[in-house]
């Protein structure tokens, strides 16, 4: 991989993430415990703003998996920008440590945090972006589907983080992507814009519209995300209603292909986006879904850090 960091998905090539689904598939051929300790003596830091329990336990146990360590890193511990300036932050981790997986609110955060730290850091989710968490998505679909190229993925919900980094992905590796949203909640317009960029080059169809059924019709994955994220708390009611024609129900995929799969990142709110009938359903993949972040993120630190 060329890049020092993975901050979003419009830095990496496409043999970037072939080279990373590769080097994942093989990693979960092998089993758990890598016996030559690739990254042995290295230590990741975990910072964190907000909560998390798939990025944090799957980077620590990645690393824990490869031979190194990891740190966690508490937001009341750092209180990034506010204890300290994030510039001296990244100086300073960048001394002790071989590379940094930060969450933070501000999306430019986590890139002034990659620019000061002379060490690589990925982004573990931010208000823009969560590249980890579509680059497992895509490694899923492909184990699922066998292939990428001309799938469909219906994303129904928010055009938050998880959306804008599953269009650039989708779009990146040539899957078809339909995006519906309430108005108001489209996805970034600048992602848009790199998505048809990149789907220019892959032949991916990229569709964004404000009709679930439509982005639903003929989908292989149907796939969906809180309609409230982390920060947002505040605008709870005004989304539940905004987003009420939005949720993944059995009604909505009936309209999808026979084979379907059910897609969440995670954690779900069951009776908001999604019904808890269609998360216990046999369409539904979400648990090798959050498996495969194990798998993808130590491909992804092996690249990185080694
Ligand atoms: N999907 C995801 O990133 O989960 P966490 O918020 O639990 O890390
Ligand atoms: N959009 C959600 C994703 C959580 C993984 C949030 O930002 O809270």
């Amino acid at each position: 991989m060329k890049v020092k960091d993975l901050i979003t998905i419009k830095d990496l090539s496409i043999s970037d993430i072939d080279e990373i689904f590769s080097l994942a598939a093989k990693l979960k051929r092998e089993g758990k415990i890598s016996k030559d300790e690739p990254l042995k003596g290295k230590t990741l830091g975990l910072i964190f703003q907000k909560p998390s329990l798939r990025t944090k336990v799957s980077f620590a146990a990645a690393m824990a998996q490869l031979g190194g360590t990891s740190i966690f890193l508490a937001p009341e511990e750092v209180k990034l920008g506010e204890r300290e300036e994030i510039k001296d932050v990244a100086r300073t981790l960048s001394r002790y440590l071989d590379g940094i997986v930060a969450r933070t609110f501000k999306h430019e955060d986590i890139v002034e945090l990659a620019e000061y730290s002379t060490v690589p850091v990925i982004n573990g989710l931010s208000d823009f972006s969560h590249p980890c968490q579509a680059l497992a998505d895509l490694f899923t679909v492909k184990e699922k589907k066998d292939k990428v190229k001309g799938v469909k993925i219906a994303f129904v919900g928010d055009g938050n983080n998880v959306c804008n980094s599953l269009l650039m992905t989708s779009a990146r590796v040539g899957a078809d992507i339909a995006v519906a949203t309430p108005k108001g909640y489209e996805p970034d317009k600048e992602v848009v814009k790199i998505a048809m960029d990149f789907a220019g080059v892959t032949g991916s169809k990229v569709v964004i519209c404000t009709d679930p059924e439509k982005a639903v019709a003929g989908a292989d994955v149907v796939y969906t995300d809180v309609w409230t994220s982390m920060g947002q708390e505040n605008e709870k009611a005004k989304r539940l209603k905004a987003f009420k024609d939005f949720q993944i129900n059995a009604r909505l995929c009936s309209k999808a292909n026979k084979d379907f799969i059910i897609m969440h990142c995670l954690p779900a709110h069951r009776g908001e986006e999604i019904t808890d009938e269609c998360m216990e359903s046999s369409h539904s993949v979400v648990f090798d879904q959050a498996e495969n972040r194990m798998h993808v993120e130590k491909a992804i630190l092996l690249l990185l850090l080694k």
